[in-house]
């Protein structure tokens, strides 16, 4: 009787916990939504409710999930685990594994997963905002057994990291969680549980997230769950190539670094309408950011003559104009197969326009062109007498006149080629 009662005293200090922390992490993430628009709550939703629509495996394995929590609320970090495991064993079982190709060795989950001693496939995208990042980063997300360190370096605000004070930090902050290990990442952490889109993309923690909120920001669940994961991808918007490539220097790590890069006219018209980015110099100065731009090329002929197995190079507009070869060619670059859920994910998300200004949902023949139509011709001659070196080098064509941009304009030169 004694033994009931406690137990059942137990359980509702459980149900008020997690209802606790549940409305304190609503709260925050409400209150701090309006900062970065791009990431409303809706848009999450949406996005959510799509994966579930068009997957009926998450669909079902997670009301499966939804009712081991509603039953039994003993659940620990350890049945989690558990849960997860048999998950991403169901998910790779067609995953077609390198077996020698590409430089890679691996030949099943085993020799992919961290914690039975393998090497995880470590996908980095570099870039810089409103450049196509948050699409490729979805890209490799649909991949089976991804885990998706999303933006590790929101902490650092609206700034570039091109070099002291702040390079060593966030070199150190990447290569930590990049090896799975949380601890002493407590900015990182504290700056998650008050701004969920930090997690929210990394649907595959997600999941557990919202159903273990009391789990979701402690290193003892995050460094085991991450090291379930077969494949792990990362994409970072804050830190400039010549920086990043230090990550390629640490062999150890066997991370491969895509540079994404976009027409300077294009990424700065779409930030006008971002309410972070305005005054920020790092975001809407067409001399710095173009100046990152220059430096970005200097830094990727080196790595692509140093590195040319480990580092590549692509325009997000080649991408959007041929977005299931070039995804080919970016998948085949890291080492991944071109997945069944991959080619699902293209279907669906470049054929049409739907959900708000970072939905991923987009007719991607046109989206990296809207600026010819929609900015000022005075401010695209600005832009482009700022970056004339930029351009030149990325093989961006500059307008002549207002009338050209009227007559489907096309600013692409052809792709340096580094090799
Ligand atoms: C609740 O979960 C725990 C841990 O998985 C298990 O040992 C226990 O038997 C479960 N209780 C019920 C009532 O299902
Ligand atoms: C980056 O460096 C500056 C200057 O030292 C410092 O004020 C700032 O807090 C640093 N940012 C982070 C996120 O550590
Ligand atoms: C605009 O530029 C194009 C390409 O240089 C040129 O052919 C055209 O004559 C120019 N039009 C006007 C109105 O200057």
């Amino acid at each position: 009787m004694i033994h009931i009662m406690s137990r059942n005293k137990i359980n509702l200090i459980g149900i008020v916990t997690i209802t606790l922390s549940f409305c304190v992490l609503l709260f925050f993430a409400t209150k701090n939504s309006n900062y970065y628009d791009e990431y409303t709550k809706k848009e999450n939703i949406n996005s959510f409710r799509h994966n579930k629509l068009k997957n009926n495996y998450y669909y079902s394995s997670e009301s499966q999930q939804q009712q081991l929590v509603t039953q039994n609320l003993s659940v620990t970090i350890e049945d989690v685990l558990n849960f997860q495991r048999q998950q991403l064993a169901d998910e790779m079982q067609y995953y077609e594994y390198p077996n020698g190709r590409f430089g890679v060795d691996a030949k099943n989950l085993r020799d992919l997963t961290p914690e039975t001693g393998g090497a995880p496939m470590r996908s980095v995208i570099i870039s810089t905002w409103r450049s196509g990042s948050t699409f490729l980063g979805d890209v490799l997300n649909a991949l089976p057994g991804n885990y998706y360190h999303y933006e590790p370096l929101l902490t650092y605000d609206i700034v570039q990291i091109r070099g002291p004070p702040n390079d060593s930090k966030a070199i150190k902050s990447l290569k930590k969680l990049l090896r799975c290990d949380y601890t002493n990442m407590q900015e990182y952490l504290e700056f998650g549980q008050t701004h969920n889109y930090l997690f929210t993309h990394n649907t595959r923690l997600w999941n557990q997230c919202h159903l273990f909120p009391n789990f979701c920001y402690q290193p003892k669940f995050l460094e085991p769950y991450c090291k379930l994961f077969p494949l792990q991808s990362m994409k970072v918007v804050r830190l400039r190539l010549k920086i990043a490539a230090r990550l390629l220097e640490d062999t150890s790590l066997n991370v491969r670094i895509l540079l994404l890069i976009r027409d300077p006219r294009g990424f700065l018209q779409s930030r006008k309408h971002r309410v972070w980015c305005p005054g920020n110099a790092d975001c809407d100065n067409p001399n710095i950011v173009c100046k990152d731009l220059v430096s970005d090329y200097k830094a990727a002929e080196k790595l692509a003559k140093k590195y040319p197995m480990t580092f590549k190079a692509v325009r997000y507009e080649d991408l959007s104009l041929s977005p299931y070869d070039m995804t080919q060619e970016v998948l085949q670059f890291y080492g991944l197969a071109f997945d069944d859920r991959v080619a699902e994910f293209l279907d669906t998300h470049t054929k049409q326009n739907v959900g708000g200004v970072s939905s991923t949902f987009r007719d991607s023949k046109s989206a990296p062109f809207h600026w010819t139509k929609e900015l000022p011709y005075n401010e695209i001659q600005y832009i482009q007498d700022s970056c004339k070196l930029a351009m030149k080098l990325w093989g961006y064509k500059e307008a002549s006149n207002a009338s050209e941009l009227l007559k489907n304009f096309n600013p692409l030169l052809p792709f340096p080629e580094f090799n």
